[in-house]
């Protein structure tokens, strides 16, 4: 007979059963994204990515485009001082995306959030000379090794009614610094396409019609400004549509568009949140899948790629440090590998529409 010891026992034993299980499933067969699509599918890199198997083997299955996550920014390349550039990871980058065949998308050369420290002790004079080298000799160094480089990125404030007060506009004025870095990088590397990169274009309208309006005076100025980068980390909550008008407003400009850092949680930071996890699911499958349509709508020469912020959740800049519940989902794949309900999403629309 049982006892009661035993009987309390079962369900924790089931439950613990259940996670192995769990843990065991192996991952359903799926297409690798960049096969169903004739643009290139991009994800973010950082250097210790290329010795975890798992990430290698999800990467060349799924991904023909690489952007740097942190390691080809500012913060990294000047971390020495401005007389001490480093560029071994970098460089490490530009050898792995060659061995797979890969495109390296170039992130960022000019950041309203890096470089204040590395630039403070110089005059207005040297300040200038220093922005033009650091352009000249990073995107001089990538030249014919990047297919294209974020020259500035994330210029609107997240209010969105303004371009962001920072070092760099004090310094070279307002729109003049960004006109001077897409000058800069077209002098130091002419093949480049050279992209300005911005976050919540689809989620706050007000700052689209901002950065839009920018995008406008630098073509009119005849800055060499040659693609749009959205980098659509999504809020799931925003209306059926939003994406869609956005994607719509932008393509009229007749640039290449990159989609280039999605990821889309399932987290709402901002109030006490009801929604079941299924619905949760349910709202960002339905912007991911109005996100790959709206791409998908483009002109093909339109079409720069379409890039996710990492492929595990567990990999994702949202789930690190205090910022991890642990149960976030805002990428295409699990911590093991296996393809999540974004997955489908966007594989989904990519099969239909092909
Ligand atoms: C983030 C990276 O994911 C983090 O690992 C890093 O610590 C900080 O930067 N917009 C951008 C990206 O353009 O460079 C940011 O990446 C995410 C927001």
């Amino acid at each position: 007979m049982l006892d009661r010891r035993a009987l309390l026992a079962a369900p924790l034993a089931l439950a613990a059963c259940e996670r192995f299980a769990e843990a065991q499933t192996p991952a359903r067969d799926v297409p690798g994204l960049k096969t169903l699509v004739p643009f290139p599918i991009g994800t973010c890199i950082r250097s210790d990515r290329p010795d975890d198997p798992q990430w290698v083997s999800l990467a060349t299955k799924h991904v023909s485009q690489l952007t740097p996550e942190w390691e080809m920014k500012m913060e990294y390349i000047l971390a020495n001082g401005l007389d001490r550039p480093q560029f071994d990871r970098p460089d490490a980058f530009v050898a792995f995306a060659a061995r797979h065949a890969m495109r390296l998308h170039g992130h960022a050369l000019i950041w309203y959030s890096q470089g204040e420290e590395a630039f403070a002790h110089l005059d207005r004079a040297r300040f200038a000379a220093a922005f033009d080298a650091y352009i000249a000799t990073v995107a001089g160094r990538y030249r014919g090794k990047v297919v294209s480089w974020d020259v500035v990125n994330e210029p609107v404030t997240d209010a969105g009614d303004s371009l962001r007060d920072c070092h760099w506009s004090r310094a070279l004025g307002q729109d003049g610094y960004i006109i001077r870095a897409f000058e800069q990088a077209r002098a130091a590397d002419p093949d480049a396409v050279l992209f300005l990169n911005d976050y919540n274009l689809e989620n706050t309208p007000r700052k689209g019609a901002t950065f839009l309006k920018l995008v406008e005076r630098l073509m009119k100025a005849g800055a060499p400004i040659g693609g749009i980068g959205s980098q659509s980390h999504l809020d799931i909550e925003i209306p059926a549509g939003q994406i869609r008008t956005f994607m719509r407003d932008a393509a009229s400009l007749g640039l290449p568009i990159h989609i280039s850092e999605l990821d889309a949680s399932l987290r709402s930071d901002r109030r006490v949140d009801l929604r079941s996890r299924d619905q949760r699911l349910a709202e960002q499958t339905g912007r991911v899948g109005e996100l790959a349509e709206a791409f998908m709508a483009l002109p093909a020469r339109q079409r720069f790629a379409f890039t996710v912020w990492g492929l595990r959740d567990t990999d994702s800049w949202l789930r690190q440090g205090e910022r991890d519940d642990g149960q976030d989902q805002p990428l295409p794949f699990d911590a093991a590998g296996r393809p999540n309900p974004m997955f489908d999403a966007m594989a989904g629309v990519f099969t239909a529409r092909t």
